[in-house]
């Protein structure tokens, strides 16, 4: 999943890893084996020997997941330390930790081993995801370590979507938790379809085969609706090694593999090599006239010199003249591979599109819809506006509808009208550009998206496509032979919209009607819309909460477009309280047409105004999510004009504007 900010070189954008992290989130597997420290084997023993063994050693990427406490700090060092993967000093530093601060008594407490990482995280360190590296004779693993709280789906998310294996931990003492249910879907949507469900601290429960067998029933049960191909379940403790790598004497009962023994034989498919030829381009490769290179990491398929491709964005094809990489030109490139390719033809190409298989297209549409994870604290609103960033892409993107919000215990799908922290829904997306995209069950690099807040830059959310909206392909531009430009000039004007916002009662009405008077006896065309009025039509279908208001902004500032459009100066007297659609606004409407003009009135000075005696019903609490009161005012941080009523009449401050207005025309 790409993470934010989206960095300019080719697959930087990983998540935040520890220092035994791989380069990259999804690097090539056959450089995957260079992240861990090495082996105490490898020292003493024929190390090109070693190497080359590692090298032909097949890679399986997994990821642990489950409630805060059910031990995965604990499986992910007993994982490391049975791998012999601990150098000595490590081991003396640990037993004596253990004896320290350790919750096992004189055994070693594996957790201290990964623990580092809450410490580091106590330390407001930021490590979303580390990335683990051990090997066994058989294969070597990539294991994300995502922290097990309910804040850090996000993490979850990110280390989920590269990896081929969910390893699920349960404690046999609590049975399957909302936790792991929320995890196991979200690992499901991610494309994670092989679990194995690790029943943990099963020495707790006197190694009880009923307890496993309820557990396995139930989180069976719940899961048929999850679309995984396997789960296989596995009694195991981790704190004494039973079952993780060497079986237990304690649970004849038990015949299946170890969980090693499970993780070594598994078999993944590599989708990705399978797929159609897909290269996102990162970067247009320029450095002088002769030669012109598209550069990215080949998200799927195979490309070899003298392959058609076609440009998904135009549809235009060519072919390949040349693979160029680091290490020199190749004949052929796959799945994972950093390249340049250059074309036969002169193409224009930029960042964000897509070469492809011209035989098996990406999507590209501006409307589509898509499963989302919500990660931020600020629920998910249809109408605000978000930037989405796909692999390599980066465009505005708004919720045109939450069709439906997902409960994690029932799976039961939720009518919703926003989607709050750690929510799963499904929604349609508008995009002010047209995307190259594959639904996520297709491609799951291609088919993914984040989504980051315009103002603070956080990611909030993770989606994953599910198929473009075909009422999106038949909606086209329609060419128009009077163009806005002759509007206006018709009308002598420039079009621009003055975008009054204060709290209610703070004069915005009231200025605005004067500055209209004043435009409207100067010969210019006009047009005022004024919250209440609006409400009471075009949005009488609209209250006071977020998402409500939200909408209410969208639509008019969607109006005010138009009406600049038919050449019009356009008076807008709404609350807008959110910085975030007045920024929208801003941004729908050409460059330096809009203009922000903050009604700057103490709220003390508006109740004691009280114009329509809301503010009385609203502190006698007869009134809900009453900005100011019970809902919030984001005050402009840097508006055109800035007029504070206390201090000046409003003629004065009207005829401010006008000329303000006047003087940006000539
Ligand atoms: S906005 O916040 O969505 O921009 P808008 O400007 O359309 O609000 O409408 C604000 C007007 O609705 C106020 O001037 C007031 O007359 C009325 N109103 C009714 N309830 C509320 C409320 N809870 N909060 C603010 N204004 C309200």
């Amino acid at each position: 999943m790409p993470d934010s900010p989206m960095p300019d070189s080719p697959k930087t954008d990983s998540p935040k890893t520890d220092s035994t992290s791989p380069d990259s989130p999804r690097p090539d597997s056959r450089s995957a084996g260079s992240g861990g420290p090495g082996p105490r084997s490898a020292a003493r023993g024929d190390v090109a020997a070693y190497l080359s063994e590692q090298e032909s050693k097949t890679l399986l990427r997994f990821i642990t997941c489950g409630s805060v406490d059910d031990g995965k700090s604990t499986l992910i060092g007993r994982l490391l330390y049975d791998s012999k993967l601990i150098f000595d000093d490590q081991l003396a530093a640990l037993a004596s930790d253990s004896r320290k601060h350790g919750t096992t008594g004189a055994d070693m407490d594996f957790a201290l081993l990964v623990d580092g990482l809450e410490a580091e995280r106590e330390q407001g360190i930021t490590i979303d995801v580390a990335y683990r590296f051990f090997a066994t004779d058989r294969r070597k693993f990539i294991v994300a370590d995502t922290p097990g709280h309910e804040e850090y789906t996000r993490n979850m998310a990110t280390g989920a979507s590269t990896a081929d294996l969910a390893v699920v931990l349960v404690d046999a003492r609590n049975g399957v938790l909302e936790q792991t249910r929320r995890h196991s879907h979200i690992v499901s949507l991610v494309g994670i379809r092989s679990i194995v469900l690790a029943i943990n601290k099963i020495d707790l429960v006197d190694h009880d085969r009923d307890v496993f067998d309820a557990i396995v029933a139930d989180y069976t049960a719940f899961a048929a609706q999850l679309g995984f191909d396997e789960i296989r379940a596995i009694p195991i403790s981790a704190r004494y090694g039973d079952n993780v790598s060497a079986r237990s004497a304690a649970m004849p009962w038990y015949e299946g593999p170890t969980l090693i023994e499970h993780l070594e034989r598994v078999v993944i498919a590599d989708p990705a090599l399978a797929l159609p030829f897909r290269l996102p381009v990162q970067l247009v490769v320029r450095p002088d006239l002769d030669f012109r290179g598209f550069a990215g990491q080949i998200a799927s398929g195979r490309v070899a010199v003298g392959d058609a491709v076609v440009v998904a964005k135009s549809g235009q094809a060519s072919r390949v003249k040349s693979i160029v990489t680091a290490d020199g030109n190749l004949e052929r490139a796959r799945e994972g591979q950093a390249v340049t390719l250059v074309l036969t033809d002169e193409l224009d190409v930029s960042r964000g599109n897509m070469l492809s298989a011209p035989e098996a297209r990406p999507h590209v549409a501006d409307q589509f819809q898509a499963h989302v994870i919500w990660f931020d604290e600020h629920a998910l609103m249809p109408g605000r506006s978000y930037v989405l960033r796909s692999e390599t892409d980066s465009t505005h993107a708004t919720v045109t509808a939450l069709k439906y919000a997902i409960d994690v215990n029932s799976l039961t799908h939720e009518a919703a009208r926003q989607l709050g922290k750690n929510g799963i829904g499904v929604c349609n997306f508008a995009t002010a550009a047209p995307l190259a995209f594959d639904a996520y069950r297709d491609n799951r690099i291609t088919g993914n998206f984040i989504l980051v807040d315009r103002l603070t830059n956080a990611t909030v959310g993770a989606g994953m496509i599910d198929h473009p909206l075909r009422r999106a392909d038949n909606v086209h531009w329609q060419a128009i032979d009077v163009t806005r430009e002759a509007r206006a000039e018709l009308k002598h004007q420039k079009p621009a919209v003055l975008w009054f916002t204060g709290l209610s009662g703070s004069g915005k009405s009231t200025i605005a009607n004067l500055v209209e008077k004043r435009l409207h006896a100067l010969g210019r065309h006009t047009v005022l819309l004024d919250g209440d009025n609006v409400r009471h039509g075009l949005n009488r279908d609209l209250g006071f909460t977020e998402a409500d208001r939200v909408e209410n902004i969208r639509r008019v500032a969607e109006v005010a477009r138009l009406m600049t459009d038919a050449g019009l100066i356009v008076l807008v007297s709404f609350i807008s309280p959110f910085r975030s659609e007045r920024k929208l606004a801003r941004d729908l409407m050409a460059p330096g047409e809009f203009v922000e003009i903050f009604v700057d009135t103490p709220i003390e000075e508006c109740a004691r105004r009280d114009p329509k005696g809301l503010y009385r019903k609203a502190m006698a609490g007869q009134i809900a999510n009453f900005t100011g009161i019970s809902s919030p005012y984001e005050a402009p941080e840097t508006p055109e004009m800035h007029l504070r009523t206390v201090d000046e009449p409003a003629e004065a401050m009207a005829k401010r504007v006008v000329d303000r207005l006047l003087d940006s025309f000539s």
